[in-house]
């Protein structure tokens, strides 16, 4: 069966839900020419401004915490203070042109993000970018650099008129669908997107990096560039993909484009399943390069195969139902914990995170659960050789 992995997102088609977003892999024509070459459909300009002070690089700028595990596929998390595109806009003008002339450009969707210091840049830049040929617009009200009272980036994002506004400036302006791009960082995700989508967004983006700090406490200065920085990464997917839930049950009727932590397929597939119609991806191309595109493509298309789904409409959205709200969690089963003895190695991991004190070591190191086991389940999910397994008894 061959799957059809195509999307529509206000009235644009995407031959399939890959979505690069903007950073470092879409800051020229050039490397967003790459993300198509390499599968993607769409790809969203680094965020374009008039804003001199936000164009100027720090250097260095980037820093991984937990590398190994970036290599071997884990959680590891992205800190970086990448501010806007170091091009002045009347440059993207040339660069839009450039990837729209081409064939892959044409095939493919380019969104062009912008920022606006006063609403009038707001407008002006969607006419720039519009007139040049982008396909579509993002707001960046995400940015976690954004620091002052400021028309852009998260520090606009936490005043919910401010927001309203600039998505209705950027819409009266534009005749391009324009999406809303949500921080996670000190504003309510779900209240934004209520309110991009009253306003007139075609799309909303859920969601962007938080703002952190890593502090050296030799030099008790925070690391490399010695300030605040963007916090991001796989670890922060569970966080992502629970917002985007938690906004599909809002039933808005306007796509959502899950993002925030995507390094595998999975990933892409578990966003569909909450609800997402598209996917933006940006931490793992820059650590993993443009080629994982073609992975995450195979892997998507494979899974849809294995399951029988011919199009994403087919399992969009399909797991929110299997989402228990609290109030109906069922509280009254019981279970013992089984005990593999050929595994264990006696190792007592279990026993030093027991929150109830309930596991002991016996005789030659053997592992006994006491009758305070309370079933929270915790040695089993910690044990390193999976010698622990829950067993439902009432
Ligand atoms: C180094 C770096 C630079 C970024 N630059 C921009 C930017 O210019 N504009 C923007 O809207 N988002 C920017 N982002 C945020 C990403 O577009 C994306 O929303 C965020 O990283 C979450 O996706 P991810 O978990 O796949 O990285 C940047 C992210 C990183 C890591």
């Amino acid at each position: 069966m061959r799957v059809d992995l195509s999307v529509n997102i206000a009235s644009l088609t995407f031959k399939n839900p890959i979505i690069v977003a903007s950073g470092p892999s879409t800051a020229s024509a050039e490397r967003i020419l790459k993300c198509f070459e390499f599968g993607a459909a769409g790809a969203v300009t680094k965020t374009i401004t008039y804003d001199v002070m936000m164009r100027v690089q720090p250097k260095p700028r980037m820093y991984i915490m937990k590398p190994g595990n970036a290599l071997g596929n884990g959680f590891y998390s992205f800190y970086s203070v990448d501010l806007m595109s170091e091009y002045e806009p009347e440059r993207w003008v040339e660069e839009i042109r450039r990837i729209k002339k081409s064939t892959l450009g044409k095939e493919s969707v380019l969104i062009a993000s912008i920022a606006g210091r006063t609403f009038e840049e707001w407008e002006n830049l969607t006419r720039l970018v519009e007139d040049a040929g982008a396909d579509m617009i993002e707001t960046n009200l995400s940015c976690p650099h954004i620091e002052k009272d400021s028309l852009m980036g998260r520090t606009a994002a936490l005043n919910p008129k401010l927001v309203s506004e600039i998505i209705r400036v950027v819409k009266k302006a534009a005749s391009i669908p324009v999406v809303g791009k949500i921080t996670p960082h000190g504003a309510n995700p779900i209240e934004l997107a209520k309110i991009m989508v009253d306003s007139g967004a075609d799309a909303i983006v859920s969601t962007a990096r938080f703002r952190g700090l890593i502090l050296d406490i030799n030099s008790m200065k925070p690391i490399l560039w010695g300030g605040f920085g963007g916090y991001g990464g796989p670890w922060q997917l569970p966080i992502s993909l629970g917002w985007t839930a938690n906004i599909a049950m809002e039933n808005l009727k306007k796509p959502i484009i899950g993002s925030g932590g995507i390094s595998r397929w999975e990933d892409i597939v578990r966003f569909i399943l909450v609800g997402a119609t598209a996917v933006q991806i940006c931490t793992s191309i820059i650590v993993g390069g443009y080629n994982i595109i073609r992975g995450m493509i195979k892997g998507v298309s494979e899974w849809m195969e294995t399951k029988g789904f011919q199009k994403i409409e087919d399992f969009r959205g399909l797991s929110l139902k299997n989402i228990i709200p609290i109030e109906h969690l069922e509280r009254r089963k019981i279970y013992e914990i089984i005990v593999n003895y050929e595994r264990c190695t006696g190792c007592g991991m279990c026993v030093r995170t027991c929150p109830y004190n309930a596991i002991i070591l016996g005789d030659n190191n053997r592992v006994r659960i006491g009758l305070e086991c309370d079933n929270c389940g915790l040695c089993v999910s910690i044990c390193p050789f999976k010698a622990l397994s829950l067993e439902r008894i009432a």
